[in-house]
């Protein structure tokens, strides 16, 4: 038997993340499918498709999970099949996510469900999307029926992902349907989607007393550009104000600060989280730049010389997900789970070490009495990327997919990933095995 040298709680979860649209296949009653549609939006103006057709076949892939020790995943269900017209309720959809629920705790993988994650149905959407207020009522809607036909299968609801992602990029630097760059709007769309969390948080917990209700908010690093300029400082302030910290002030005081603005009181979202999910992924270092033409006078970038992802992703900084979970916990005294953490890395190159060095630094936190109760890798099979689609660069699987025929490779950093769920932490041997190279600075060897 090794001796674990960081070793986690027992109770840790274990798990990957994915999300509907992005591995179930065959959606087209959603506004990503409407856009891909459009084009203009997606890589090669590629669609989503049959994805990894977990539809048909997501057993296969829960079978995979089990084999590779994991004890959790987080998975979302998707809006516009269980709701395809307003208030109509499409009870074999339901039925089937019962089916893989159930499927993943037969396996010993306990299941988290996300209620929306990025898509929107079309009747949704054709009704003005989140700025139109009666999204509130209507998501509120939606829970209550999901929670309802699911609840016995997990006490685990996460009500949005990253809120913040979702508004920047359709609202307000348009890269996501409604494609819109309009500040005022986002933040109009910004307080439904909080208001709606709020609704759905008191709604689950109305009909399911034991359930843990939280989301997943996107948490970047952001560093002055120029550490001794004023200016810089003031722009990382105000992306960190914007999008680290709004989101989280909104549904813990229930204020929205906007700076410029009049302040918005909104008291039934206060207090609204039980757990706060961290979705952990970069860096960017960022400078003020008044002639922008964004909607904030800001630029980000990368430093030359530092590990960055493809295209535009940013830096891999490893300490990040501590510094980030520090400074959460001060703020907000909120037990907490890593809901995504991930590298788009098709050929398995930074991915092993990318995972031996962010599990070191949870375990940091841990170490310093930090609660964290979970990671999910994202993800457990590539998958559709969004605005990627399936841009080669953009693989973020511990399990490749061949696209053309659905078969599954299992990458070095799955055997990997695998190893650490089953000691419950990291070895020397695991360390030795996998990321030699981090050997010494991990064990001072
Ligand atoms: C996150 C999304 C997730 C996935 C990863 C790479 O922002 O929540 O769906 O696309 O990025």
């Amino acid at each position: 038997m090794a001796t674990t040298s960081f070793e986690f709680p027992p109770n840790f979860r274990w798990g990957t993340s994915t999300s509907s649209y992005q591995v179930e296949g065959n959606l087209t009653n959603n506004d990503w499918w409407a856009a891909e549609q459009a084009g203009g939006y997606v890589y090669q103006n590629q669609t989503a498709g049959q994805a990894c057709d977990w539809w048909n076949r997501a057993e296969e892939d829960f079978d995979r999970m089990a084999e590779m020790s994991q004890n959790a995943h987080r998975l979302s269900i998707e809006w516009s099949r269980v709701e395809p017209s307003p208030g109509v309720w499409d009870e074999d959809a339901l039925a089937r996510y019962r089916e893989m629920l159930a499927g993943l705790r037969r396996r010993g993988v306990e299941p988290m469900v996300t209620l929306h994650h990025f898509t929107n149905p079309l009747w949704l959407t054709e009704q003005g999307g989140w700025e139109n207020e009666a999204v509130v009522g209507w998501f509120e809607r939606y829970t209550r029926k999901v929670v309802s036909a699911l609840g016995d299968l997990t006490s685990l609801w996460c009500t949005v992902n990253e809120p913040d992602v979702m508004i920047a990029q359709g609202y307000s630097l348009g890269r996501f349907p409604p494609g819109k760059r309009d500040l005022s709007a986002a933040l109009r769309a910004a307080v439904n989607v909080v208001r709606a969390h709020a609704a759905a948080y008191h709604a689950i917990h109305a009909l399911a007393p034991h359930a843990r209700v939280g989301i997943a908010k996107h948490m970047m690093v952001w560093q002055p550009w120029r550490p001794w300029l004023p200016n810089d400082h003031l722009a990382t302030g105000l992306l960190e104000h914007m999008f680290n910290r709004l989101p989280l002030m909104m549904v813990t005081e229930g204020i929205m600060r906007v700076p410029g603005q009049r302040s918005l009181l909104m008291p039934e979202c206060a207090n609204t989280l039980d757990w706060l999910g961290v979705n952990y992924y970069q860096r960017f270092r960022v400078r003020l730049n008044l002639a922008s033409s964004e909607s904030l006078p800001v630029e980000s970038q990368t430093r030359p010389g530092m590990l960055t992802g493809p295209g535009d992703w940013g830096e891999i900084h490893p300490r990040g997900v501590f510094t980030t979970l520090r400074k959460l916990w001060r703020r907000y005294r909120l037990p907490m789970v890593i809901t995504e953490n991930g590298i788009p890395d098709a050929h398995d190159q930074h991915r092993p070490n990318f995972i031996v060095e962010h599990v070191h630094q949870v375990w940091q936190a841990i170490a310093r009495k930090i609660p964290v109760w979970g990671y999910y890798f994202w993800s457990l099979v590539d998958n559709f990327e969004w605005t990627e689609g399936y841009n080669p660069s953009f693989r973020f699987g511990l399990i490749g997919v061949d696209f053309d025929t659905q078969a599954r490779t299992m990458r070095r950093s799955g055997q990997l990933y695998a190893a650490i769920a089953e000691q419950g932490g990291l070895t020397p041997e695991i360390v030795e095995e996998y990321t030699p190279g981090l050997a010494p600075q991990l064990f001072r060897l």
